[in-house]
């Protein structure tokens, strides 16, 4: 994964990111068990258990993991990487929100060996993650102020097209039922939105470069007459939303 998660403020104002998740569970058609792969805060975790799954929450990061025990004491949550996980049953539905474009391409094809493991004969893979072209205005400014100082940008995601993602799934036994890529711009929280989801989420590049906060700056103008209308900023966010069938 590339990110360290500061954890509270994932929480506190980006909340859009589980809310918007929530249009994905309409695709699930299967019954009984789950795994939630990535589940952060929980939110979502609940939201399957709400529609009646025994679902199981699973994440790499701690922190999401303490604050998704606090709000659903109720539910099971436990640590694990999708790049290296096993469960001890097979489950019906493996889920996934707004996570597998944190890992890295070559190690995508063991998160689906992985899920493909993780699922019955007859399970479903239901995820959104990053498409092609997800954040492209963002990153595109973010590289451009590097450049300015001679620094080359690490692009920290995986953004896939449908085809390229399709074929890693029809490589690791899934037959893909569903596909869509669709641009979903994604208003941010207050005047300084676009600043502060660079700082939560685009950390890696910054990683030993000095005036991080000066080529932030930088990019947020470059970008404001792009993404900032009537008052409100918008992230140019483009979804990859699969079903894929074991
Ligand atoms: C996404 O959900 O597409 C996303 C979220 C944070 C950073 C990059 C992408």
């Amino acid at each position: 994964m590339n990110i360290q998660w500061d954890a509270r403020g994932y929480t506190d104002r980006f909340s859009f990111v589980h809310h918007y998740g929530g249009a994905l569970l309409e695709l699930i058609g299967r019954d009984g068990s789950a795994l939630d792969l990535g589940c952060g805060n929980g939110a979502l975790t609940a939201e399957l258990a709400e529609r009646g799954l025994q679902v199981v929450g699973l994440d790499a990061s701690r922190e999401l993991l303490e604050i998704a025990r606090v709000n659903h004491p109720e539910l099971m949550f436990r640590w694990g990487d999708a790049t290296d996980f096993d469960l001890p049953e097979p489950v019906d539905v493996v889920f996934s929100n707004a996570v597998l474009h944190w890992i890295d391409a070559e190690k995508q094809p063991d998160v689906l060996k992985n899920v493909h493991r993780a699922l019955k004969d007859g399970g479903e893979f239901v995820f959104e993650m990053g498409g092609k072209g997800n954040n492209a205005k963002i990153h595109g400014a973010l590289a451009e102020a590097f450049a300015r100082r001679g620094l080359a940008y690490r692009m920290p995601f995986y953004f896939p097209a449908i085809g390229e993602y399709a074929m890693l799934l029809e490589k690791a036994g899934f037959r893909v039922e569903y596909a869509v890529l669709f641009e979903r711009p994604t208003e941010l929280c207050g005047e300084d939105g676009l600043a502060d989801w660079i700082r939560m989420f685009v950390k890696t590049p910054f990683d030993g470069v000095d005036g991080a906060e000066e080529i932030v700056s930088e990019a947020v103008e470059a970008l404001r007459d792009e993404l900032f209308q009537d008052g409100k900023w918008y992230a140019d966010y483009v979804r990859l939303r699969m079903k894929a069938v074991k």
